[in-house]
């Protein structure tokens, strides 16, 4: 008798472990169901995996078009092919009708790089994950120069913000994952519930040379995620990446006293952006390693 089913279901009842599971790859940020959730744009397949007597024990999901994965197993049924036997689903699934490339994430030392070494093809670029605890910190001076809203961007400033924000194309990023415009962005985190806060600078034309954002927390309380930051090539090398940064974060124990960290993203080489959040005080907690498969149909 076989200790496991595997069907594709919308399995409502995952809530609990995925919350293990991102506890357990994400620490010390406090976990949340977002991984769950397809965005705006995307849809999800999701495969569930139950015990005998029903219980959910481990999950699959595919989201498309990006093709990127992901595989959970409860840690009391791990290394017995559990893991394994969910992607295959996957790939087969993504092999009929999906990307001809799937990708997944996991933290570096973690057992999810140990599968994905084992189970992937080879690496695809890695992310520092950094913190900065806000609680008893000094807010500094917000600059009053620098332009600021919270949502989508004013009307008087989309023209130049939509140019500015274009700066995203050509970021180091740790992943080969598409940018999208400015609209669409705005548009998935509507569509997700979030919040998010915006700084920029402009020079005496009133022209957008740089920008810091901000997304709040929405389900894991205490928690905001520090966004894109960018200044124009031509605006460089004048401290204006560190103004947007500082302003940003007096606006935050300023006026949203209920975020206790902040945490970031860069990509692995993105030196100048790490040094900056390294003077800022973040720290780097994590190293978030993405492996691909490429998949070649055999037909
Ligand atoms: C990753 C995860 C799904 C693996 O589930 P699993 O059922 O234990 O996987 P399998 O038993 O099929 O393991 C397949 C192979 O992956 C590798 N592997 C799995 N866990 C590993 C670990 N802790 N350390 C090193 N290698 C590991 C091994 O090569 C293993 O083969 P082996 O047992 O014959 O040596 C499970 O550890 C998990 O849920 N982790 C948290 C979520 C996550 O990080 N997911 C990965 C990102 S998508």
């Amino acid at each position: 008798m076989p200790l496991w089913k595997i069907i594709e279901e919308a399995g409502n009842d995952l809530a609990e472990l995925c919350r293990t599971a991102d506890a357990e790859v994400y620490e010390p940020r406090p976990p949340d169901a977002r991984t769950l959730r397809p965005q705006h744009g995307e849809t999800q397949r999701r495969w569930v995996a139950r015990a005998g007597d029903g219980t959910p024990i481990g999950y699959a999901t595919l989201t498309l078009p990006s093709g990127k994965v992901r595989v959970v197993v409860r840690a009391d049924w791990r290394r017995r092919g559990l893991g394994s036997e969910l992607l295959q689903w996957v790939r087969a699934t993504a092999l009929a009708d999906g990307p001809a490339t799937v990708y997944g994430w996991a933290a570096e030392h973690s057992a999810g790089h140990g599968f994905l070494a084992a189970r992937f093809d080879q690496p695809r670029g890695s992310e520092e994950w950094s913190l900065l605890d806000l609680r008893g910190r000094q807010p500094g001076l917000i600059d009053d120069s620098l332009a600021g809203w919270s949502g989508p961007c004013p009307h008087a400033l989309r023209e130049s913000f939509s140019q500015a924000h274009r700066m995203l194309e050509v970021a180091p990023r740790g992943s080969a994952s598409v940018t999208a415009s400015l609209g669409v962005i705005e548009e998935r985190a509507a569509f997700a519930g979030e919040r998010w806060l915006t700084l920029c600078a402009r020079d005496h034309a009133g022209v957008i040379t740089g920008f810091t954002q901000v997304t709040l927390p929405s389900s894991a309380p205490g928690v905001a995620e520090q966004e894109f930051t960018g200044v124009l090539p031509a605006a460089r090398g004048r401290g204006l990446g560190r103004r947007l940064k500082t302003s940003m974060l007096a606006v935050l124990i300023r006026e949203h006293p209920d975020v206790r960290f902040l945490v970031t993203q860069n990509a692995t080489g993105n030196a100048p952006m790490l040094a900056i959040n390294q003077r800022l005080g973040f720290r780097l907690y994590q190293r978030q390693v993405a492996w691909e498969s490429r998949l070649i149909n055999p037909g």
